[in-house]
């Protein structure tokens, strides 16, 4: 269905939070090329339900694997939560299956069994991906005596998404999330940032933040998993164009994009407005 030549590795995100997932891959891996897809116009995907989150990330899978790209990255938890397994096991056969879509999940996971002593760690995020219970069901397989509780912090996004994530009017809901899933469980020493647009209210929760807990962000893990991958994959390996070229899309204003992502990424960029369906 698509054609089979050599590309650049996809990223997608319901809007600018998956460029804090890109930076870290694109400093680990920097020879690689990129296009980077924010469906900025239909931000946030956190409260939307499986069927829209699948509809929506599929569309945007397509785009990406039409634009060139072999493997697609889904740097966004909700998307991973609820749209991964469905596009690899029902849409990956049949557009080709020697294409690869990866998520954000499995690589933070693996992760936790070194970041916690006390054995019990937190997740934050999106409703989706809370009520997904995706977080605790890969945890439970892979280190099972670990106790994990999760606390979906819904007004997260839409601080951070309107540059508000700075502002004192976000101390409210971020100190109310931390109080409520700490109190939750005492015995939290790890908190997973599982949201890839809150790395950008760190220095904000960290004000908040008991010491002796500790904040996990994904994007350095996420970017050594893809390496590994890389490594272990040297047939998916040949297939991606390595010409240190980023593209960036948003299905929103390009120059709002281009404005926020400068935020994010600490440069300016150019960006393509583009339309799914
Ligand atoms: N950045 C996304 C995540 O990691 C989602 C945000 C949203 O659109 O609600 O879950």
């Amino acid at each position: 269905m698509f054609a089979s030549v050599p590309g650049p590795i996809g990223l997608f995100d319901s809007g600018y939070g998956g460029l804090t997932i890109f930076d870290k891959i694109r400093k680990l891996l920097p020879t690689y090329d990129y296009v980077y897809l924010g469906d900025n116009a239909r931000a946030p995907y956190g409260p939307r339900s499986f069927e829209v989150v699948y509809q929506f990330t599929r569309q945007a899978v397509a785009y990406l694997f039409e634009a060139g790209c072999q493997l697609v990255i889904l740097a966004c938890n909700t998307a991973s939560a609820k749209a991964l397994r469905t596009i690899q096991q029902k849409d990956l056969p049949r557009w080709d299956a020697t294409r690869r879509v990866l998520g954000v999940i499995r690589p933070t996971v693996e992760c936790v069994d070194r970041l916690s002593c006390s054995k019990h760690v937190g997740v934050l995020g999106t409703s989706g991906t809370i009520s997904s219970r995706s977080y605790e069901i890969e945890i439970a397989k892979m280190f099972p005596c670990v106790r994990v509780t999760g606390e979906a912090c819904p007004m997260w996004v839409p601080l951070v998404e309107n540059n508000e994530y700075d502002s004192p009017g976000a101390d409210y809901f971020v100190r109310k999330h931390i109080d409520r899933i700490l109190s939750a469980d005492p015995l939290i020493d790890t908190l997973i940032l599982g949201c890839t647009h809150y790395p950008l209210l760190i220095p904000k929760i960290r004000q908040f933040l008991p010491a002796g807990v500790s904040l996990c962000a994904q994007g350095e893990y996420v970017a050594e998993s893809l390496r590994d991958y890389l490594r272990r994959h040297p047939e998916m390996d040949r297939k991606l164009t390595q010409g240190g070229a980023c593209r960036f899309l948003t299905t929103e204003s390009a120059e709002k994009f281009s404005e926020a992502a400068s935020i994010f990424l600490r440069t300016s960029i150019a960006v393509e407005h583009i339309s799914l369906a």
